[in-house]
């Protein structure tokens, strides 16, 4: 089946990449919006039988990129396509994978639900759980770009290093890490007490005296990055700090805040787009290009 690369407005740099690495051009198609903000899409390429892959991170403004994602595979199928795959490298909604109280829902099981019928496969990239892939009914792709984060590391390991899991739902993360890297790991204790409130009850782990590499799925307003600096300073750590995560969604006046901060180095992939307001910051993008490229030729069995 010949392969089509289309790509949504959210990182059409990153898609331009897959597609030079795959020895491909984009597919053509005009993205735009009404007055009224709706979302008008047009496929200008001739589809018919061929496997698409729509490349969209459904990265903020989440829900428009999201909807944009479901408009380009709705396109896609009316327009003849044999086989749609959505290549998602960050997916939004998914740390609404349960009900953290009565009367909410479960956020990543209805966005899930959505991409299932617009798809006919998925492929991501660091799911802020590995469990979520059971959310979709279509078939998932769930790609690491923990391997490729590590090698960036080890070319310019800090003095005494010591890996922090900024909460304990990243320990198994920071765990990953270590085994790459041969480096000891601590950990906190994290509560969450609202959408841009955390706090810390503890540290586990020597910290004094090292460079903590603080690895997370994720930074958006920065808010648990930022408490556990505020602890790790207080234990006494020394004044470089590395900040690591695949997804660099960096919303609000998080950039700002960590600026504050005696962070040397911040790790981040190209699964989200960078802006200019994170120019200010020590940011190192890791690209996801050959790692998506290679899925695509990978699950592109007519190829
Ligand atoms: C939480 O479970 C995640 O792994 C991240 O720690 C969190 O979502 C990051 O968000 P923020 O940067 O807003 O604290």
């Amino acid at each position: 089946m010949k392969p089509i690369l289309l790509s949504g407005r959210a990182n059409p740099v990153l898609a331009r990449e897959i597609a030079q690495a795959r020895g491909m051009k984009l597919g053509q198609c005009n993205i735009d919006s009404f007055p009224d903000g709706e979302i008008h899409v047009e496929i200008l390429e001739d589809l018919l039988g061929c496997d698409v892959y729509l490349i969209q991170p459904t990265s903020p403004p989440v829900a428009e990129n999201l909807l944009e994602l479901l408009l380009l595979s709705d396109a896609a199928r009316r327009s003849g396509a044999a086989h749609i795959t959505g290549v998602i490298p960050y997916l939004g909604y998914a740390r609404q994978d349960r009900r953290s109280a009565p009367g909410e829902p479960v956020g990543g099981r209805v966005a899930a639900d959505m991409l299932s019928v617009g798809m006919d496969r998925i492929i991501t990239v660091d799911l802020h759980k590995p469990t979520l892939e059971g959310f979709f009914s279509v078939p998932v792709e769930h790609l690491s770009a923990i391997e490729l984060i590590a090698e960036n590391l080890k070319r310019s390991l800090p003095n005494n290093p010591v890996l922090v899991a900024p909460d304990l739902g990243a320990a198994k993360l920071a765990n990953t890490y270590a085994d790459l890297l041969y480096i000891p790991v601590a950990y906190i204790y994290k509560v969450r007490e609202s959408g841009d409130k955390v706090s810390i009850r503890n540290i586990v782990g020597d910290v004094a005296g090292c460079s903590p590499i603080l690895v997370d799925d994720m930074i958006s307003t920065a808010g648990t990055m930022i408490k556990a600096m505020e602890a790790l300073l207080f234990q006494k750590c020394f004044h470089d700090i590395t900040l690591v995560a695949t997804h660099g969604l960096f919303v609000g006046d998080g950039p700002s805040k960590i600026n504050s901060f005696p962070v040397s180095k911040i790790i981040v992939t190209d699964s989200i787009m960078q802006h200019k307001n994170q120019i200010a910051l020590p940011i190192h993008v890791v690209s996801l290009k050959r790692l998506l490229a290679n899925a695509i030729k990978r699950l592109n069995f007519y190829d």
